[in-house]
C-alpha cells in the first residue's frame, strides 16, 4: 500500500531517533548474552574479536542498514525488493520472519524476567522452597534455583508473557510516535540502573578482580574460529543488525540524515553500555571466590541473582538490588522487542493495506501463542548439568538456531545482495551525501568480499562441527532429555519448523499484494 512518510510516522527529532535506535540495540544482549559469551570464551579472548567484529562489521553494517532505509523510506521487504525484486523481497519477508522467531523467545525470556521480580521481594532469596518440581528431590536445589524451576513448571509464565506482549502492542500502537514516547523514558532510566549496578558491583571486595578478567586478553584461544564466530554473533545480535529492524527505523528519518554519524553514535553507545554492563556483571559474579560456568539463561536467572543474594546490607538491599536488575533486565528488553513487533508491523502495512490496529492485534496474538509455546512446563528440561547448572530449554535451542546461524545467515544475505546486486557504492554515495564523515571505497569491499567471506567461513565451520559432534553439541543418547519425549526431538522439529516456516511464510508474502513501481 502506497503511503506518504506522514502515514508511515516520523521520528520527531534526531535524538528520538537515537534513543530508539540504541534502545532496540541495548537489552538482554548487552547485559547478560555479552558476559556470558565473553566468560565461556575467557574474558579477555572474546573482546579483542568482539572489537575487530565491532568496526569491521558492526558499524559498517549499521550505516548499510541506516542507509537502506534513507534510500528507500521503506521497511526492510520493499527496500529489498527494489534493490533486487521478488527475489530480494523474498530474502527480506525471510529476515523479517526469522526476526519474529527471535521475538517470540526473546518475550518468553522477558516473560520469566517478570516471574523473577516478582520473587525478588521475597520467595527468590529464602533458602529453600519446596520444590518436587519436574520430578526432582523436595529441597534439591538452593535458591534461586529452586524458585526459578518451580516458577517454570508452572503455568505463570504464560500469563507474564501475555503481559509483555500487551505491553509491546501498547508502546507499537501509533508507531514512530509511541515508541519514541517510550523511549525517552525506558532509555535515560536504563544507563541509570545500570551504574548504580556498577558502582555496587565495583566496590565489592573481589569486585575488580572481575573486572581484570574482562581487561587480560589471552591471545591463544584467539586461534579457535568459535571465539570468532561468538563475537561476531554477539555483535549482529547486540546492534540488531541482520533483520532489517535498522532499515525500518531510519526510514522514519527525514532522507537527508547523516547516517554514516548515526551509525557510530548508536554503535558505539551500544557497545559503550554493553562494556559497563560486562564491568557490573563480572564483579558481581566475583562475589563467588570461584565463578561459576554459566550459559546465557543460567547467567541471567541464578548466577547473577545469587551474586545480588550475598551483596552485603541485609534482606532489605538484597531485594532492592534484585528488584532493580530485573526491572533493568524488562524494560531495555522492551525497548529491543517493540524494535521487532515494529519492524513487521511496517513491513505489513508498506505493502497490505490493513490498519496498524489489526496488524498489532494479530502480530500480538500469533506472536503471544508462539511465546506461550516456549513457556510451556514440558518444554523445560530441568536435567541438572555437572556443574550444577540446569538443562535445556526450547528457548534455548531457538536461540542457538537463530544466534548461531540466522544472524550470520541473514546478515550474509543482505550483504550480497546489496554488494553484488544493487552495488555498495550506490549506498555509499546516498551516505556521502548528507554526512560530514565520508566512506571511502573500502566500504564496497568490505560489504562485498570481507565480511561475506567471513561469514560463509564461520558458517562452514559451525555446521561441519555440528554434524560433528551432534545437534546442539550433544547426541540423542545423551541423558539430556531422557524424561521428555518431545524435548529429545526438539532440535530438529524446531529447525524444521523455523527454516520451513519462515520460507513459506516469507513466499506467502512476497506473492500476495504488490509494490508501487519502484521510483
Ligand atoms: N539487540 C537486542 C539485544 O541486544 C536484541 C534485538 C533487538 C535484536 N532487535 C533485534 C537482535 C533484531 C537481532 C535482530 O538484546
Amino acid at each position: 500500500m502506497p503511503q506518504d512518510s506522514a502515514s508511515r510516522g516520523q521520528w520527531k527529532s534526531r535524538i528520538g531517533f537515537i534513543l530508539a535506535a540504541s534502545g532496540s540495540a541495548i537489552g538482554l544482549g548487552n547485559i547478560v548474552f555479552f558476559a556470558a559469551n565473553a566468560y565461556k570464551f575467557g574474558g579477555g579472548a572474546f573482546y579483542i574479536p568482539y572489537l575487530i567484529g565491532l568496526f569491521a562489521i558492526g558499524i559498517p553494517v549499521m550505516a548499510l542498514e541506516f542507509g537502506l532505509g534513507a534510500f528507500s523510506g521503506r521497511a526492510f521487504p520493499e527496500t529489498m525488493f527494489r534493490i533486487a525484486g521478488k527475489k530480494g523481497e523474498w530474502a527480506g519477508w525471510w529476515a523479517i520472519l526469522n526476526a519474529g522467531f527471535i521475538t517470540m523467545w526473546y518475550i518468553t525470556i522477558l516473560g520469566w524476567v517478570i516471574g523473577m521480580l516478582f520473587g525478588a521481594f521475597g520467595t527468590l532469596w529464602e533458602p529453600s522452597v519446596a520444590i518436587p518440581a519436574f520430578g526432582m528431590e523436595e529441597g534439591a536445589l538452593g535458591n534461586p534455583h529452586a524458585y526459578f524451576f518451580k516458577m517454570l513448571s508452572s503455568w505463570w509464565p504464560v500469563i507474564f508473557v501475555i503481559i509483555i506482549w500487551i505491553l509491546n502492542v501498547i508502546i507499537c500502537r501509533r508507531g514512530a510516535e509511541t515508541i519514541e514516547q517510550a523511549t525517552r523514558i525506558f532509555v535515560p532510566l536504563m544507563w541509570g540502573f545500570m551504574l548504580i549496578l556498577i558502582i555496587r558491583g565495583l566496590t565489592l571486595p573481589n569486585g575488580f578482580q572481575g573486572v581484570l578478567l574482562l581487561f587480560s586478553p589471552d591471545f591463544t584461544v584467539m586461534k579457535d574460529p568459535s571465539v570468532w564466530k561468538g563475537a561476531f554473533s554477539q555483535i549482529f545480535f547486540t546492534l540488531s543488525l541482520g533483520f532489517g529492524v535498522m532499515t525500518t527505523y531510519a526510514s522514519y528519518l527525514p532522507k537527508k540524515s547523516d547516517h554514516t554519524s548515526n551509525a557510530y553514535v548508536t554503535s558505539l553507545l551500544n557497545c559503550g553500555f554493553e562494556y559497563i554492563a560486562g564491568l557490573a556483571v563480572f564483579s558481581l559474579l566475583f562475589v563467588f571466590a570461584v565463578v561459576p560456568q554459566a550459559s546465557t539463561l543460567s547467567m541471567m536467572f541464578f548466577i547473577l541473582p545469587q551474586g545480588i543474594a550475598q551483596l552485603p546490607g541485609g534482606q532489605a538491599v538484597v531485594a532492592g538490588f534484585g528488584a532493580l536488575f530485573f526491572i533493568l533486565l524488562i524494560i531495555a528488553g522492551l525497548t529491543s522487542s517493540v524494535s521487532l513487533v515494529e519492524a513487521f508491523t511496517s513491513s505489513i502495512r508498506d505493502k497490505f493495506d490493513i490498519s496498524r490496529k489489526k496488524v498489532l492485534a494479530y502480530t500480538g496474538v500469533v506472536g503471544a501463542l508462539g511465546s506461550i509455546v516456549f513457556a510451556l512446563p514440558m518444554v523445560v528440561d530441568p536435567n541438572l548439568k555437572d556443574d550444577g547448572t540446569m538443562g535445556l530449554t526450547l528457548t534455548d535451542i531457538m536461540s542457538h538456531w537463530n544466534f548461531d546461524y540466522g544472524l550470520l545467515m541473514v546478515g550474509l544475505v543482505e550483504c550480497v545482495l546489496v554488494g553484488w546486486v544493487m552495488g555498495a557504492d550506490k549506498i555509499r554515495h546516498a551516505l556521502n551525501e548528507n554526512s560530514k564523515m565520508k566512506i571511502g571505497p573500502w566500504f564496497d569491499y568490505l560489504i562485498k568480499w570481507v565480511i561475506p567471506l567471513m561469514l560463509v567461513f564461520l558458517l562452514g565451520w559451525d555446521i561441519v562441527n555440528e554434524v560433528r559432534n551432534g545437534v546442539y553439541g550433544m547426541s540423542f543418547n545423551d541423558n539430556y532429555a531422557e524424561g521428555f519425549g518431545f524435548m529429545k526431538f526438539a532440535p530438529v522439529i524446531s529447525i524444521v519448523v523455523w527454516l520451513g516456516g519462515s520460507a513459506i511464510a516469507a513466499a506467502i508474502f512476497t506473492m500476495k499484494g504488490s509494490y508501487d513501481d519502484p521510483a
